[in-house]
């Protein structure tokens, strides 16, 4: 997700649509969708089946069907309108500018060449490299996408490929030029899971590797959430949602999203801990329950806290509400160390603090700290506020620096 800061200072999108209507015979199936991808970005488009995605990707880079039409607005690819382009030009941009990973990757390689010959068209195609330099290049590409013997390789046909190899070969065309774009619909739906999981690493590996914008078109919302730092949610040919994928999913603004989400299986395991990964949790407090004993000859106790969970994201502020006598500042304490509870856990940038004594338990105090209700008990009266402030740096900090009174 960092590389995008590398890539996109000063520059437009690598793509951008804005209020993109496309109809077939005149009847309208995408209406205004605006977005943008920038340069190592992945875009994941979901959505149910008909709601428009294949539609829109195939405008993009120019392989609408016959009956289709752009009705209105702009397609910027590095910020020139390519909307209205004539399908010659389109042709040249194709597999050089932009390239597309398909769905099928049987009914898309030719069965009667090899698969060598297939890379090497697009090479053909694009830049007139010597024949022996060439074919080095589409032996450096088939290894490139993680097939094992590519001379060999090269010189079989489709039909002695599994469906993950033939789609390592339509990834190998797709990045041969090195597009700034690379639209992949449904790239691992006809894939089993683990071939999936390679294929999607690898696409991940090149974006890092070259800066690739990447638009995932897909019905997976799994892999959408866990492979994509943006989400777009399409509805009935309509942008519903976008944003950040892990607001999207911790936050969805439509219901139709959380709805969406909210059927993942997949969802509620492994991925979602790993978007609340992302938010980067600095404290995680679970099931904490806390009883004082009343003393007396029973030695009642009271639940001064019950089974209390949440977390708090760094670089975010939290109000604890309640009424005197709720729990609050004993729970606060236990946050802070002061207070063991009697069952549960706080963890403080992944430590549990409800374990540590003496020393490690001294060194927390450099990570949490209280702000006191009462300032009056809070300050000793017999300290300069010097003294006061001074004596925490001289705690923890060995040479606290040249400040003087
Ligand atoms: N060539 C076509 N002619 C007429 N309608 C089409 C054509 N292709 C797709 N559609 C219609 O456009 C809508 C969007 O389809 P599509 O873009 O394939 O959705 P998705 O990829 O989200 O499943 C659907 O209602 C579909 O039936
Ligand atoms: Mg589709």
């Amino acid at each position: 997700m960092n590389a995008q800061a590398t890539f996109t200072h000063d520059a437009p999108p690598v793509l951008e649509l804005e209020n993109v209507s496309i109809a077939y015979d005149g009847k309208p199936v995408v209406h205004n969708v605006s977005f943008s991808i920038n340069a190592g970005e992945v875009l994941a488009l979901v959505g149910e089946s008909g709601s428009g995605k294949t539609t829109t990707a195939q405008a993009i880079i120019g392989l609408l069907a016959e009956n289709g039409h752009i009705e209105q607005g702009e397609i910027r690819l590095n910020g020139t309108d390519i909307s209205q382009w004539s399908q010659r030009r389109l042709d040249a941009l194709r597999g050089a500018r932009i390239s597309l990973i398909p769905q099928d990757p049987t009914s898309s390689l030719d069965p009667v060449k090899t698969i060598g010959s297939q890379v090497a068209e697009i090479l053909d195609i694009h830049q007139r490299l010597p024949r022996a330099q060439r074919d080095a290049r589409v032996v450096e590409l088939l290894s490139r996408v993680g097939l094992s013997h590519p001379e060999q390789r090269a010189k079989q046909y489709p039909h002695e490929l599994s469906g993950g190899m033939k789609q390592r070969v339509l990834i190998a065309i797709a990045i041969a030029l090195q597009p700034a774009l690379i639209i992949a619909d449904e790239p691992t739906s006809a894939l089993d899971v683990t071939v999936q999981k390679r294929i999607l690493d690898l696409i991940d590996d090149l974006r890092r590797e070259f800066g690739t914008a990447v638009l995932l078109v897909t019905h997976d919302l799994a892999i959408a959430a866990e492979r994509a730092d943006r989400l777009l949610v399409f509805r009935h040919g309509k942008v519903q949602e976008q944003g950040i994928t892990a607001e999207v999913l911790s936050a969805p603004k439509s219901d139709y999203t959380r709805q969406l989400f909210a059927d993942v299986p997949a969802l509620s395991g492994r991925h979602r801990a790993q978007i609340r990964a992302a938010e980067d949790p600095v404290l995680v407090v679970e099931n904490i329950t806390h009883d004082f004993t009343l003393g007396g000859k029973n030695q009642a106790a009271f639940r001064a806290v019950d089974h209390v969970s949440f977390s708090i994201s760094r670089g975010t502020t939290h109000s604890l509400v309640g009424e005197s006598g709720s729990g609050k500042t004993t729970l606060a304490r236990i946050l802070l160390g002061f207070q063991k509870p009697d069952s549960g856990r706080v963890l403080i940038d992944g430590e549990d603090i409800t374990r540590l004594k003496g020393e490690p338990l001294r060194q927390l105090r450099k990570k949490i700290q209280l702000v006191y209700q009462n300032p009056f008990a809070s300050l000793d009266p017999s300290q300069t506020l010097f003294k006061v402030i001074e004596e925490p740096l001289l705690n923890f900090e060995k040479n606290p620096g040249g400040c003087t009174p």
